[in-house]
C-alpha cells in the first residue's frame, strides 16, 4: 500500500513509519517540523509542509496512488490547550477538516486516527471501555472528539472509512534503538523520570500524592510505541477489507501509579535520584486505564510489551542513546 503519514517526524509517527516501511508500504511523512524531526524520518519519502496548506495536500494526492492517510499530527499537552484554545482548535480541528477535504477531492477514502483517552473525561468506572461517557474535560480532549463527530458523519454522507484509535499512555523507544521520544518541552513521566536517572534532570516532581489510588499518586496505562503502532496496521487492513469505520481504545489494560513508575525507572537504570512531591496538577483523572478487549477481538491485536519494566527498558537505552551524543 501506500500511506501518508501526516505528523511522521513526531514520536509515534515515526515509529509508524518505520514499522510500515519494513512490513513493504511504500510510506510519504507530511510534516511541518514544528514539532518533530526531519532525521527521526529514517524511511520513505519526506514533505516538509503543513497539514493545513491545500496546496502541498493537492501536490501529494494529485497522482492519485495514496490507499491511506493516517494523521499523527495533533498538538497534544493539555495544560497548554487550556490556556490556548485557539491553537488546539486551529490546528486539532480545523486543520484536519482541511485534510479530510482534500482527501476526499482525490477520493481517498481511508483514514487512521490518533485519538486519546482525553475524549472520556473524568472516568464513571475502569477500565474504560469504548461504551464509556465521552465528556472531555479540556479543550484538547474536545478538539479530538469533535474530530471524532466529523469522522462520523463523513463515513455517512461520503463513505469516508475512519478507524480512531484512542490511545493511554504512549511510551517506551524503538528496540532497534533508532528512534525514541524526544518532545519539547517534555511534559511526559517516563521520560521526565529517566532523565533525572540519567542526570539530565535534578529531579522527579510528583505531580499529587492524596489521590483515591492505592499510594496516593495518579494511575495511568502505559503501551508500548510499537504495540501502538501494531494496532494501527492491523486496524487498517481491517478497515480496507471489511469497508467499515471502527473505533478501538488502546491500552494494556494494566494501571501503574506515578510511584510505581518511579521505582520501575530505579531498577531499571540501577540509578537512584530525587523525587519531590508536589501539588496536582490541573485536569488529571486518578485513574485511566484502557478496556482493549475490543481491538483484541477484532483486530486480533496482542501486545507484545506487556511488562511495565519492559517498556521503560527501550526508553532507558533511547536515553542512554541521547546522553552519548551529547
Ligand atoms: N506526572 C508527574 N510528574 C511529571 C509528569 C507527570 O507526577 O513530571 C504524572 C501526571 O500527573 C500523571 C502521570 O504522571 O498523573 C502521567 O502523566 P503524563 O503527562 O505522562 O501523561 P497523561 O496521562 O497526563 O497524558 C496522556 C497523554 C496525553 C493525553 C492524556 C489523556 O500523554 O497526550 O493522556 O488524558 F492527553
Amino acid at each position: 500500500m501506500k500511506i501518508l503519514i501526516v505528523g511522521g517526524a513526531g514520536y509515534i509517527g515515526s515509529h509508524m513509519v518505520k514499522q510500515l516501511a519494513k512490513a513493504g508500504n511504500d510510506v510519504i511523512t507530511l510534516d511541518n517540523l514544528s514539532y518533530g524531526y526531519r532525521d527521526a524520518v529514517k524511511y520513505g519519502e519526506f514533505v516538509e509542509g503543513d497539514l493545513g496548506d491545500n496546496e502541498v495536500l493537492d501536490a501529494i494526492f494529485q497522482p492519485g496512488d495514496i490507499d491511506a492517510v493516517m494523521h499523527f499530527a495533533g498538538f497534544i499537552q493539555v495544560g497548554e490547550s487550556v490556556t490556548n484554545p485557539s491553537m488546539y482548535y486551529l490546528n486539532n480541528v480545523v486543520n484536519t477538516h482541511t485534510l479530510l477535504d482534500a482527501m476526499l477531492r482525490h477520493n481517498i477514502k481511508n483514514f487512521i486516527f490518533s485519538s486519546t483517552a482525553a475524549i472520556f473525561g473524568e472516568p464513571e468506572y475502569t477500565p474504560i471501555d469504548e461504551k464509556h461517557q465521552k465528556q472531555p474535560i479540556n479543550p484538547y480532549g474536545h478538539s479530538k472528539l469533535m474530530i471524532e463527530q466529523i469522522l462520523d458523519d463523513y463515513d455517512t454522507a461520503y463513505g469516508l472509512r475512519s478507524t480512531c484509535l484512542r490511545y493511554f499512555n504512549a511510551a517506551g523507544a524503538d528496540p532497534d534503538g533508532e528512534l525514541g521520544e524526544r518532545h519539547v518541552p517534555e511534559t511526559h513521566l517516563i521520560p521526565l523520570i529517566l532523565q533525572a536517572a540519567s542526570g539530565r534532570r535534578a529531579d522527579i516532581k510528583i505531580f499529587g500524592d492524596d489521590y483515591p489510588t492505592q499510594d496516593g499518586t495518579c494511575v495511568r496505562d502505559y503501551i508500548h510505541i510499537n504495540d501502538l503502532c501494531e494496532a494501527h496496521s492491523l486496524a487498517l487492513h481491517r478497515m480496507i477489507e471489511k469497508d467499515q469505520s471502527a473505533r478501538y481504545n488502546l491500552g494494556n489494560g494494566k494501571g501503574f501509579s506515578v510511584t510505581e513508575v518511579i521505582d520501575i525507572a530505579k531498577e531499571v537504570s540501577g540509578n537512584d535520584f530525587k523525587v519531590t512531591i508536589e501539588p496536582r496538577r490541573d485536569g488529571d483523572p486518578a485513574v485511566l486505564v484502557a478496556d482493549a478487549s475490543l481491538a483484541k477481538q477484532e483486530l486480533n491485536w496482542q501486545p507484545e510489551f506487556a511488562e511495565l519494566k519492559d517498556i521503560v527498558k527501550t526508553a532507558w537505552d533511547w536515553e542512554i542513546n541521547f546522553l552519548s551524543k551529547q
